[in-house]
C-alpha cells in the first residue's frame, strides 16, 4: 500500500446550486485528503486555508507525524528505534534514499559525505564580509546561498546524478559552514574538517578545537550531539521545508532552495524557539517566578508564550521532547552539572504548565525545542548557535523533500491564490493633488 496514491470514495459540495465531486485520497496511515485542485477551473471558487491548517500541499513518502498520539515515523520507521540505534549519516541516507543502507552501502555514504565537507577555499573569504557580531543564522544563510556559485556542476536540477552530487556536498558542507560561522564570531581560526571522526565530532571538533592545544572530542557528548541531529533531521511540510518545496517548484537551483529553507527557520515560532526557549528559562532564573511566567502566558492581552511549548501537529506530548529530555538528563550527568539551575527551572515549568488547565485544555506540551537548549549549551555553544544547529540537522530532511518534489510527476510551481479584499475603484491622484 505504500507510496501509493489510492482513492477512497468521493465528496461532494455543493456551490450555488451546482454539485462538484471531488476524489477522495486514502493516505498510508492518518486522515483522508480530499482533492481540490480542479474546483477553482469547475465551480470558479477558490478555498481559503490560512496557516493551510487543513491542505495537503504534495504527497510524500518521507515523513510521517500522528500529532494525536505522538507518533514520528521516518521512512516509516520510528523515531525512537532510529535513535536507539542508527547514527545520524545512517538516518540521512534512509531519508534521501527511501531504505536504511547496507553496510556498503554505509561505508560509500560516509565516505562521501566525509570527502565533500571541505569548502572551496575561496569560501572563507566570504566571512570576513560580514561583522563580527553578526548572528551566526545571518552568515550561515548567505554562505549556503553562495554555494550555488561555486558549485556549478551540481545545479542542472534535471540531472539525477547531479541532484545526488549536490544533496550529499549539502549534508557535507553544512558543518563545515556552521563552525566557521561560529569561529568567525569568536575571532578564532577556521578549523578544517577530519575525515577520521564521525559526523557529530567532527562539528564538535572544529567549533571547539584551536591550533594551539590538542583537542579530544568526548565520545559521550558527540554521540549525544548526533542524537540531536537525528531527532531534527526532518518534520514533514514544517514551515521551512514548504519553503524549500516553494523555492524549488520553480526550478531554483538546491542550493538557493536550502538558503530559503535557512531562512524561514530562522523565526522564533519555528527553529529560533530552542533560542528563544533558553533565553526564558534564564530569565524565570529561579524556581520561585515560574507562576508569574505562566500567568503571563495564559494572558490573552500579554504576547508572552512559553517557548518550546505548543505545536500545530502534536496535540500531545512531543515524541522528540521526551528524547530530549533524557538524552538532556544524560549529559548533564557525564559534566557533572546534575544541579543545573536550568534544568531545574525546566522541568518545574514542565510539570506546573502539564497541570494547568490552560495548557491541558490547549493540548500544549513540550516540543522538541524544550530541552534541546539546556542540551546544546552544556556542550559548550552558545545560544545563537542554537538554530544553525537546527537548520544543520534539518538540512538532510529539506534535501530529501526537495529530491522527491524534483522526481514527482505532479509537481507544478507553486502558486497559492487568495481572498482579495482590497480596493477595486480608487480614482489616480496626482501627487500634488494628495
Ligand atoms: N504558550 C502559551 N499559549 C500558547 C502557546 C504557548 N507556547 N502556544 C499556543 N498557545 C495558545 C495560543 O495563544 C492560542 O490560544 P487561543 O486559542 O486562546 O487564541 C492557542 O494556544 C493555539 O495557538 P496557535 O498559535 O493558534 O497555534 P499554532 O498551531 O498556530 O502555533 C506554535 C503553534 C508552535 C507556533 C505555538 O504553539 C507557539 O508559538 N509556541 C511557542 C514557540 C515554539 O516553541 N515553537 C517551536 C515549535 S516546535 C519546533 C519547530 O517545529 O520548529
Amino acid at each position: 500500500m505504500a507510496n501509493k496514491k489510492t482513492e477512497n470514495g468521493t465528496a461532494y459540495i455543493e456551490i450555488n446550486n451546482a454539485r462538484y465531486e471531488l476524489p477522495i485520497y486514502k493516505p498510508s496511515i492518518g486522515p483522508n485528503v480530499i482533492d481540490i485542485s480542479k474546483l477553482y477551473s469547475q465551480a470558479n471558487v477558490f478555498t481559503y486555508d490560512p496557516g493551510f491548517t487543513s491542505t495537503a500541499n504534495c504527497s510524500s513518502t518521507i515523513t510521517f507525524v500522528d500529532g494525536e498520539n505522538g507518533v514520528l515515523l521516518y521512512r516509516g520507521y520510528k523515531i525512537e528505534d532510529l535513535v536507539e540505534h542508527a547514527d545520524f549519516l545512517e538516518v540521512a541516507y534512509l531519508l534521501l534514499n527511501g531504505e536504511l543502507p547496507n553496510k556498503i552501502e554505509k561505508a560509500e555514504f560516509d565516505e562521501a559525505v566525509t570527502k565533500h565537507s571541505m569548502l572551496h577555499e575561496q569560501m572563507s573569504r566570504f566571512y570576513q564580509g560580514f561583522r563580527r557580531d553578526a548572528h551566526p543564522m545571518a552568515i550561515t544563510c548567505g554562505v549556503i546561498g553562495a554555494l550555488s556559485a561555486f558549485y556549478h556542476d551540481s545545479t542542472d536540477i534535471n540531472d539525477p546524478h547531479q541532484r545526488m552530487v549536490a544533496s550529499r556536498r549539502l549534508i557535507a558542507k553544512m558543518p563545515t559552514i556552521a563552525a566557521m560561522a561560529y569561529k568567525y564570531s569568536l575571532g578564532q581560526p577556521f578549523v578544517y574538517p577530519r575525515n577520521d571522526l564521525d559526523y557529530a565530532s567532527n562539528f564538535m571538533y572544529m567549533c571547539f578545537s584551536v591550533p594551539t592545544e590538542e583537542y579530544k572530542v568526548n565520545k559521550v557528548l558527540a554521540d549525544a550531539l548526533d542524537k540531536v541531529f537525528i531527532l531534527h533531521a526532518d518534520h514533514e511540510q514544517n514551515a521551512s521545508t514548504s519553503t524549500v518545496r516553494l523555492a524549488g517548484s520553480s526550478g531554483a537551483n538546491p542550493f538557493a532552495c536550502i538558503a530559503a529553507g535557512v531562512a524561514s527557520l530562522w523565526g522564533p515560532a519555528h527553529g529560533g524557539a530552542n533560542e528563544a526557549a533558553l533565553n526564558m528559562l534564564e530569565e524565570i532564573g529561579t524556581t520561585d517566578n515560574i507562576t508569574q511566567y505562566i500567568k503571563k502566558a495564559k494572558d490573552p492581552n500579554d504576547p508572552f508564550r512559553l517557548m518550546g511549548f505548543g505545536h500545530r501537529v502534536y496535540k500531545s506530548y512531543d515524541p522528540r521532547a521526551k528524547i530530549m529530555q533524557k538524552t538532556c538528563h544524560e549529559v548533564l550527568d557525564v559534566l557533572g552539572l546534575k544541579n543545573d539551575p536550568l534544568l531545574k527551572v525546566a522541568m518545574e515549568l514542565e510539570k506546573i504548565a502539564l497541570e494547568d488547565p490552560y495548557f491541558v485544555e490547549k493540548k500544549l506540551y513540550p516540543n522538541v525545542d524544550f530541552y534541546s537548549g539546556i542540551i546544546l549549551k552544556a556542550l559548550g555553544f552558545p545560544k545563537d548557535m542554537f538554530t544553525v544547529l537546527f537548520a544543520l540537522a534539518r538540512t538532510v530532511g529539506w534535501i530529501s523533500q526537495w529530491k522527491e518534489m524534483i522526481a514527482d510527476t505532479e509537481q507544478r510551481i507553486g502558486r497559492p491564490r487568495q481572498l482579495y479584499i482590497g480596493n477595486i475603484d480608487k480614482n489616480f491622484k496626482k501627487i500634488q493633488d494628495r
